[in-house]
């Protein structure tokens, strides 16, 4: 069933480290090989041995649209038939810059970049270059990209600097980085007791993806803006998942709390390279070649990338499909609940708009990554492989998040829910 895919990978691994360009795709931690996708299409993935999936993944988030929607499609053909990139000013900058702006108020400017790594990496430039210090907040089990100052996680102590989680990153990269438990305010306030005058920034995945998915509780958004205002530090809210992923703005803009920067990825860019760091004008004004804060690239505001990125967001505005996004979500959480527990699996669902994981523990609600450790990794791993052979495609991890495109169905959803009964 999977013998070209499995050939493919095993010429990959010859030439390409892992066989892999990004490790998560490797299945290290889902056991098996990984599958080599040919072609997508509304809803669906096709492997080069021609089997269909019925895809949850979404290419990590970007694809809220599903795969291949004509409008998107023909953006690209236009574009790319004016040219790939021109190195010069292009119109559609100007257009994405009014449209980000209309969508989210408060990002009075933006700087568009090639990822949403790059977009953390200026935004903790101009932070530091702005507030004049150097210290950073972040929470474990937040990604941000693999920024050598971000790839940390706690130290035993919360009041100490984190340690890298990553070889190859010098110890003076993270001295600087603060790390604490998501949700933890206490940690929080200790921390800016302590540090308060010499952070430059706190940055956060306002609803976290990067563990599964784990909502921020009533307040810790709220003190993080409190205390970073009082301090004088700034609060960069990343959202290069929940951009436009929760509703046709950021989930900043959705829970009345106004971050100083913004970072944004994946949906802006509809399937194409992208990233944006967006915020308030005097900040964002600190930016060269205005200010003193250095920052370029080659194919930033590239004109494909922005072509698609546009032709999604203004589909997304038109269309409004989060409301049935959530209502899918939903239905596939309830599902997964009732029945985990009928059954007597340790297992149990969460969603947030189209976003949702499913947690192989029955402890609930899970906080941070610390509690999320105490998930069952292994059931996890043979849940996404029987689901993969029943044709369902997820994200090949347990601390990540599906997401339900405006492509999905009602008769996917509940190919999605039987296929679940099975395997339970
Ligand atoms: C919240 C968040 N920030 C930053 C990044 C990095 O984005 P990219 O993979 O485009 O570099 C990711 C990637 O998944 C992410 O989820």
């Amino acid at each position: 069933m999977t013998k070209i895919s499995n050939r493919l990978f095993q010429r990959a691994q010859k030439l390409i480290p892992g066989g892999v360009n990004s490790p998560v795709r490797a299945f290290k931690s889902v056991g098996g090989n990984p599958v080599y996708m040919k072609k997508g299409s509304g809803a669906y993935l096709f492997d080069a041995d021609g089997k269909k999936y019925l895809d949850f993944c979404g290419s990590w988030g970007p694809l809220i649209l599903g795969h291949a929607r004509k409008e998107v499609v023909d953006a690209v053909k236009k574009s790319a038939a004016d040219g790939m990139s021109f190195g010069t000013c292009n119109p559609y900058e100007v257009e994405m810059a009014e449209l980000l702006n209309d969508m989210v108020p408060y990002i009075e400017m933006v700087r568009m970049v090639n990822s949403g790594t790059e977009a953390v990496m200026t935004a903790l430039r101009l932070a530091r270059g702005y507030t004049g210090r150097n210290k950073i907040l972040k929470f474990d089990g937040c990604y941000h990209g693999h920024t050598d100052c971000l790839l940390v996680s706690a130290g035993s102590g919360l009041l100490t600097g984190g340690i890298s989680s990553s070889a190859g990153v010098a110890p003076s990269a993270v001295a600087d980085i603060l790390v604490a438990y998501y949700n933890d305010v206490g940690a929080v306030r200790e921390i800016f007791k302590k540090h308060g005058k010499d952070i430059a920034a706190v940055i956060v995945e306002p609803v976290a993806g990067n563990m599964g998915l784990v909502k921020p509780e009533p307040g810790f958004l709220e003190t993080l803006r409190a205390l970073t205002k009082k301090s004088g530090s700034l609060l960069i809210f990343d959202e290069v998942i929940t951009g436009f992923r929760l509703g046709p703005t950021t989930y900043g803009k959705i829970c009345g709390i106004t971050p100083d920067l913004t970072t944004l990825g994946k949906i802006v860019g509809g399937g194409m390279p992208i990233g944006a760091v967006g915020g308030k004008a005097d900040i964002m004004r600190k930016l060269a070649p205005l200010g003193p804060v250095y920052q370029a690239g080659t194919l930033s505001g590239n004109p494909v990338a922005l072509a698609v990125g546009i032709t999604t967001l203004k589909i997304l505005r038109k269309e409004n499909p989060y409301p049935r996004l959530a209502k899918f979500a939903e239905k596939i959480v309830n599902a997964v609940n009732l029945t985990a527990k009928d059954a007597g699996i340790k297992a149990h669902a969460v969603c947030c708009g189209g976003m949702f994981t499913i947690f192989f523990t029955d402890k609930k609600p899970l906080r941070n990554l610390d509690e999320i450790k105490a998930c069952d990794t292994a059931k996890f791993a043979k849940f996404f492989r029987m689901m993969l052979e029943k044709g369902i495609y997820l994200s090949p991890s347990q601390f990540e998040v599906d997401f339900v495109s405006s492509a999905h169905t009602d008769k996917d959803i509940g190919e999605f829910i039987s296929a679940w009964r099975q395997c339970l």
